[in-house]
């Protein structure tokens, strides 16, 4: 697998970092922005990027090792998917797809979906992104029980640590208590269960009894609340922003049959865990033995080059929504941006370059070498766990490791040993006490190894500054 870009060395305008940093820190509100850091320090500006690499404002290159955000799969810089997008561009750049109108990406593309899901998905809604995804197949699911004569199933069960998206309903979702901080949610609609966190467990428990358990838990709130007032169970097959949790062995399939058995509707948030990140394009089915009732995607459909959410729909479920209504009554969700013909153009050829380039493939190979040698780092004195699967993967840090205590949040530890691989050349993601690596799939087992490298230099320095801190 080539870890070299495709594009070509073109004159750029030469961008003013100074005057560039100082109006975004002036007018452009980020998402989840620590204001006590931004409004002294600002952003650092990425400008440009290139296969494995990106590059800030000031020519600092990085390996990239979260493909943006979860998102760019078939790395930086593919000119095949510019010039697809500005194919399309030109030619019809934007036209509705409400009612009766469609383009020709957004066909193409959803008959392409329908044949990489599993078998019984054949029907695709697009959003503008995850949590669009996620907050337009609520919608959807609500509506489906209504037409079936079932108004009352409308209590959606998701997951403590479970991210979702922060549209309102999504923000509800998710169940990371920070992010919703001082922000209200939507609680009538949701109770959220244990998520499956085999590193933090009852002591004691063996894998298989936590699974056991969690199962029980499972079962004793849908009795609870009643099967007749439960519509869907939404969960991600590998946590992601909470923590790259990894489920007990066997529980996706176990949980799946309890919402068989109280008719209730399986929502699996693929939007990380989709197209590649586990080598399959989906992994419900190819890596968990789960047939849900319905996938939402994003991120690595498009590999980020272009906005776009998908919502994958069971035959038995299109079978409802698709009822036509009395006179007059039309399916009334839906976006303005809904198959984007620009967007669905970036997904096909990024789709075309992930099947030519076997790229699911490589992260079968190189996946298990990355896991492999990031649990080396397991002997720094601050990592009590490695964990996660292929190209999605996790360092929990700890102040102890036999208690599992965690250092305190002033001590910000995951910011620290982001900021120490930065230094050498390595963008990770720090998410509190965490620091996740989830990388573009064109990583081979070279880049595995310059990136430990960089690793063991930036845990061995974490850990001598939070020393010199007295944190440890
Ligand atoms: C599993 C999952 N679902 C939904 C979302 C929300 O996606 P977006 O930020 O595109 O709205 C994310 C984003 O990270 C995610 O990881």
């Amino acid at each position: 697998m080539t870890t070299t870009s495709t594009r070509p060395t073109t004159e750029r305008p030469v961008l003013d970092a100074q005057s560039l940093w100082q109006k975004d820190k002036d007018h452009f509100i980020h998402p989840f922005t620590d204001f006590s850091v931004f409004k002294d320090e600002g952003c650092d500006l990425i400008t440009d990027s290139d296969g494995i690499y990106v590059q800030d404002a000031k020519g600092n290159r990085f390996i990239d090792g979260i493909a943006g955000l979860w998102c760019v799969n078939v790395g930086h810089g593919r000119r095949e998917i510019g010039e697809a997008m500005a194919d399309q561009a030109t030619r019809m750049a934007y036209f509705s797809t409400f009612n009766n109108l469609s383009n020709a990406p957004a066909a193409e593309l959803a008959a392409k979906l329908a044949e990489l899901a599993p078998s019984h998905l054949n029907h695709v809604f697009y959003s503008c992104g995850g949590s669009t995804a996620n907050d337009a197949t609520i919608r959807l699911v609500h509506y489906y029980f209504n037409r079936l004569g079932k108004p009352e199933k409308k209590r959606i069960l998701s997951r403590n640590n479970a991210y979702h998206g922060t549209t309102y309903l999504a923000s509800t979702l998710t169940g990371i208590a920070s992010n919703n901080w001082e922000f209200d949610t939507l609680d009538h609609l949701v109770t959220h269960l244990s998520e499956a966190n085999c590193y933090r467990r009852p002591e004691g428990m063996s894998e298989a009894e936590y699974c056991d358990h969690l199962v029980e838990e499972f079962e004793a709130k849908v009795a609870e609340i009643g099967a007749d007032n439960i519509a869907a169970f939404i969960a991600e097959p590998i946590m992601g922003a909470g923590g790259v949790l990894v489920a007990p062995e066997g529980y996706h399939a176990r949980i799946q049959a309890v919402c068989r058995a109280n008719d209730i509707l399986l929502i699996a948030d693929e939007v990380v865990t989709a197209f590649g990140r586990l080598g399959h394009f989906f992994s419900s089915e190819a890596v968990f033995g789960i047939q849900p009732d319905i996938i939402n995607c994003a991120k690595g459909l498009s590999s980020g080059y272009a906005p776009l959410g998908a919502t994958l729909i069971s035959d038995e479920v299109y079978e409802v929504l698709s009822t036509p209504q009395g006179p007059g009554g039309v399916l009334s969700t839906g976006f303005t941006y809904s198959g984007h013909p620009v967007s669905c153009a970036a997904a096909l050829k990024n789709i075309e370059i992930m099947e030519r380039e076997a790229i699911c493939e490589n992260v079968r190979e190189v996946g298990p070498y990355l896991e492999q040698q990031l649990k080396t780092l397991s002997h720094h004195t601050t990592v009590g766990d490695v964990r996660g699967s292929h190209f999605m993967m996790c360092l929990e840090n700890v102040a102890d490791k036999d208690t599992k205590t965690l250092l305190p949040v002033e001590a910000r530890v995951g910011d620290r040993v982001a900021a120490e691989a930065q230094k050498r050349g390595l963008i990770i993601r720090p998410v509190g006490h965490l620091n996740i690596v989830s990388p573009p799939l064109i990583w081979n087992r070279e880049t595995v190894d310059r990136v430990v490298a960089i690793l063991d230099e930036a845990l061995a320095a974490t850990t001598a500054s939070l020393k010199e801190d007295d944190y440890l």
